[in-house]
């Protein structure tokens, strides 16, 4: 069988709901996506200091439990000085404006060491009129200061693109809580409908049980992932989906397209594939584009990516098994050219394969393995039509490292 390492700069799938870029966001070309984004969501690094990391599970024993893990790099925070941040953010806050139809939405997530001089940057850019809101996202987790009051809040701002924008609140309705109600007196109005009334300035005001709060600018009732969350990925800094779903469900359609510069571990794609949108997702991190390939894999969102295969040499023993009206492809082991964390060895450093035709560079994907907490085991073969043409196997591995192999010839050699 004539396995030979190839280049792949690109993976399709038939129904595609959005797209992965890996690169620089501020640089990327994306003038094909100008003026046609109804919400543009940027969670960026917030000037930390730090060097985030991802919590990865290796093999059956981490993915069936907890018991094997190895923290790999996901992304740094770390910065110069102040004004490198800012020219970084005011690069993608300018991508950002460039996809945006006038109807559209930006929301720019960030936390008290940058929100002073972020909301400047914001007027300046898109202009003081058309800020709409500072929302507080608070939340009870992480530890308790003692010589100040305990931060516990990040600020997501929010500007639309011009007068046009398109907002309907009424997507985001919230439970009646009764704490807002208890001091109102609770009554019937003429057809017998339940209500609170409460009487102020002389007049009074009726309250309906069953007419639905909205939110407003402060959120906390939106909780940060816990430990034990089926939603988290190990990604550092991951959001939840219940906090995307309140950002881009009133300023986006059905199939309206949202997008995500620092996309991390893929939380707005999924989001948004989940509530009938389409996507675009972007990161510089290899790690955090392996984790958004495998989340949405894993939720069935169909989607392409784009990025390059790796030409560094690797070994793969990958077979194909004549079947009846298929072909069996057996993924039988895989050495990569750059060593995996001491102690991971053979298909434990795999953590996702496809097969598919390639054709000028692109993988048009038939088939896809991946592990996850339901399936730890990594399905090692994957089935293909009868002799398909310009086969080939496109692994990656836990690292994020991305390896071309074509099967029966065909595709540039690597
Ligand atoms: C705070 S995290 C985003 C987390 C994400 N919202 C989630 O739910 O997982 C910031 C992300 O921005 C990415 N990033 C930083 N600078 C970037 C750049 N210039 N282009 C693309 N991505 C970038 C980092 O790799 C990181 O994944």
């Amino acid at each position: 069988m004539d396995v030979r390492q190839v280049t792949c700069a690109r993976e399709m799938r038939s129904g595609a709901r959005g797209e992965i870029r890996l690169g620089d966001s501020t640089r990327m070309d994306l003038s094909q996506y100008w003026d046609r984004v109804s919400c543009v969501y940027l969670d960026p690094p917030y000037l930390t200091g730090d060097q985030f990391i991802l919590r990865q599970r290796i093999g059956f024993e981490g993915w069936s439990g907890e018991k094997r893990t190895v923290d790999l790099p996901a992304y740094s925070d770390r910065w110069p000085d102040r004004d490198a941040y800012l020219t970084m953010l005011r690069g993608m806050v300018g991508q950002a404006v460039k996809l945006l139809t006038d109807e559209g939405a930006l929301f720019v997530h960030v936390d008290t060491r940058v929100d002073a001089h972020v909301r400047l940057m914001l007027d300046e850019m898109l202009g003081e009129r058309n800020f709409v809101n500072q929302l507080v996202w608070s939340y009870q987790s992480g530890g308790r200061a003692k010589n100040h009051y305990s931060r516990k809040h990040d600020i997501i701002f929010f500007y639309r693109k011009s007068p046009a924008l398109r907002f309907d609140i009424t997507r985001v309705p919230l439970p009646r809580g009764e704490n807002r109600q208890n001091h109102m007196k609770r009554t019937f109005d003429e057809n017998g409908r339940p209500c609170r009334t409460i009487r102020s300035g002389g007049k009074t005001y009726v309250y309906y049980d069953d007419d639905p709060v909205y939110p407003g600018d402060v959120w906390n009732d939106l909780s940060h992932l816990q430990q034990k969350d089926p939603q988290r990925t190990g990604y550092d800094t991951q959001k939840p989906l219940t906090l995307l779903n309140r950002v881009l469900l009133p300023v986006s359609e059905p199939d309206s397209l949202v997008a995500d510069l620092c996309a991390g571990s893929g939380t707005t794609g999924l989001a948004a594939a989940q509530a009938g949108r389409r996507f675009l997702m972007a990161d510089q991190s290899k790690t955090a584009v392996m984790v958004m390939r495998r989340r949405l894999l894993h939720a069935k969102v169909r989607f392409d990516l784009e990025a390059a295969t790796s030409e560094e040499p690797a070994k793969a023993d990958i077979r194909v098994y004549p079947g009846l009206g298929f072909d069996d492809v057996c993924l039988a082991g895989f050495e990569p050219p750059t060593p995996w964390p001491e102690g991971v060895t053979g298909m434990d450093g795999v953590e996702q394969w496809s097969v598919g035709q390639l054709r000028d560079g692109v993988l048009h994907v038939m088939a896809d393995a991946f592990r996850s907490r339901t399936t730890p085991e990594l399905q090692d073969v994957l089935q293909v039509p009868m002799n398909t043409p310009d086969l080939a196997a496109l692994i990656v591995d836990i690292l994020g490292n991305r390896y071309c192999f074509s099967l029966n010839g065909g595709g540039e050699g690597a």
